[in-house]
């Protein structure tokens, strides 16, 4: 099966910003330069600068190429973490690093290279590997910032959410709206790691963050793993809302858990509708469901979007540019993703980073050997909820018309 190599982008970049460079004891720093669309460089343009560095001001002629480019120009980069060396170093850490009450979660974040090594996987969402040790608990907390766990492999960890266990097993899709409580627990004899995604450099820039610890210990109540949350047997009816269910709704999903059988049905019914000739798919090849709220039918978080893709073998997807930015994992198969000019070959677990504007294209190259569903499965999570509310949300499919 073959792939097309990454295409190269079609429009460049500039950048008018000034380099400051003069030392003045502001943190303003201003230099006349001799540009087009800047002022003659005299004397008096130099004193004017000095006074506006002594008077905190800067102005927009110098910083427009910057603050308002002819497009989205994302401060991060397309960039990929391989599962089995994330795996490895979380397998690590679980031998010498201890989890519990302070640090709360042995959880080990993507780290955007340009965005200065800032646990950032981009400029506004948290992803992070977690891993728990046989008969650990992670402790109980909350914190606005919203959430999501992602199950690639493994089974037996359940969270414990408002005093309701939720059992994770591989597949699983289990988000959690801001300021619940929640605490971990692995009741097996084995490690187990999973994903987390989270809006924490969004409201991080916004400065809105607050964190309470919870109890230091859940009940023995809480230790029982039911196959069925709570959550799941009130909401976990496809088209079925319970009438004792409040008329407005609350922020984010109140179903804590969507179970990889729903999704992986739904999936292969988009693919197999498409060989009947129905409609149902994304484009040829290409099924894809989102995760909603089932009260409202909106994303399930305020702040992030989650959604599965199955590319089938040989289908290869349009380059799609969006504002905002999105994480993905490949749950099962290979294939090669191509991000700006940038193409990896991927396989199960790896994570990569598309920034915002940067166009994405997946080709599948999975087949049975090494894919359940013998085509590409794609977990994708992304900051489109916030943009969408703020009515600054763009998609372009390449070839058509803007
Ligand atoms: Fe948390």
């Amino acid at each position: 099966m073959f792939c097309r190599p990454a295409w190269h982008t079609l429009w460049t970049v500039t950048h008018s910003s000034l380099t400051p460079d003069i030392a003045t004891g502001s943190p303003v720093r201003l230099r006349a330069v001799s540009a087009v669309g800047q002022p003659e460089v005299t004397p008096a343009l130099k004193e004017l600068y000095r006074g506006f560095e002594q008077e905190l001001l800067v102005p927009l002629w110098t910083e427009i190429g910057d603050l308002m480019p002819t497009r989205p120009r994302s401060r991060a980069v397309p960039h990929v973490w391989r599962w089995e060396q994330l795996r490895a170093l979380a397998e690590r850490a679980g031998e010498i690093v201890p989890v519990g009450r302070g640090g709360e979660r042995r959880a080990i974040a993507l780290a955007n290279p340009s965005l200065g090594g800032r646990p950032f996987a981009t400029p506004t969402l948290w992803a992070a590997i977690q891993y728990l040790m046989p008969g650990e608990d992670a402790p109980e907390h909350r914190h606005t910032q919203h959430a999501f766990r992602f199950v690639v492999e493994g089974e037996g960890v359940w969270t414990v959410v408002g005093g309701d266990p939720v059992a994770m097993r591989r597949g699983d899709f289990l988000p959690q709206a801001g300021w619940n409580m929640h605490a971990h627990h692995n009741a097996t004899t084995e490690p187990m790691a999973w994903i987390d995604g989270l809006d924490i450099p969004f409201q991080y820039a916004g400065e809105t963050q607050f964190f309470e610890f919870g109890r230091d210990q859940i009940s023995d109540a809480e230790r029982v793993t039911p196959d069925r949350s709570r959550a799941e047997r009130l909401w976990g009816h496809p088209g079925l809302r319970p009438v004792s269910a409040a008329a407005a709704p609350g922020t984010g999903t109140p179903l804590t858990a969507y179970r990889w059988e729903h999704t992986d049905r739904a999936l292969g019914d988009q693919l197999a509708l498409e060989a009947e000739g129905f409609a149902g798919t994304v484009e040829p090849g290409h099924a894809a469901v989102r995760f909603t709220d089932p009260a409202t039918g909106s994303d399930v978080l305020p702040t992030i979007r989650a959604e599965m893709h199955r590319v089938a073998r040989g289908a290869e997807t349009a380059p799609v540019r969006e504002t905002g930015s999105s994480v993905y994992q490949v749950f099962d198969g290979s294939g090669t993703v191509t991000v700006g000019e940038t193409s990896w070959s991927v396989t199960r677990g790896d994570l990569f980073v598309v920034p915002s504007w940067q166009p994405l294209s997946v080709c599948s190259e999975a087949g049975t050997t090494d894919s359940d569903s013998g085509a590409l499965d794609l977990f994708r999570f992304s900051d489109s909820p916030i943009f969408e509310a703020l009515g600054l949300d763009r998609v372009h499919v390449e070839g058509t018309t803007p």
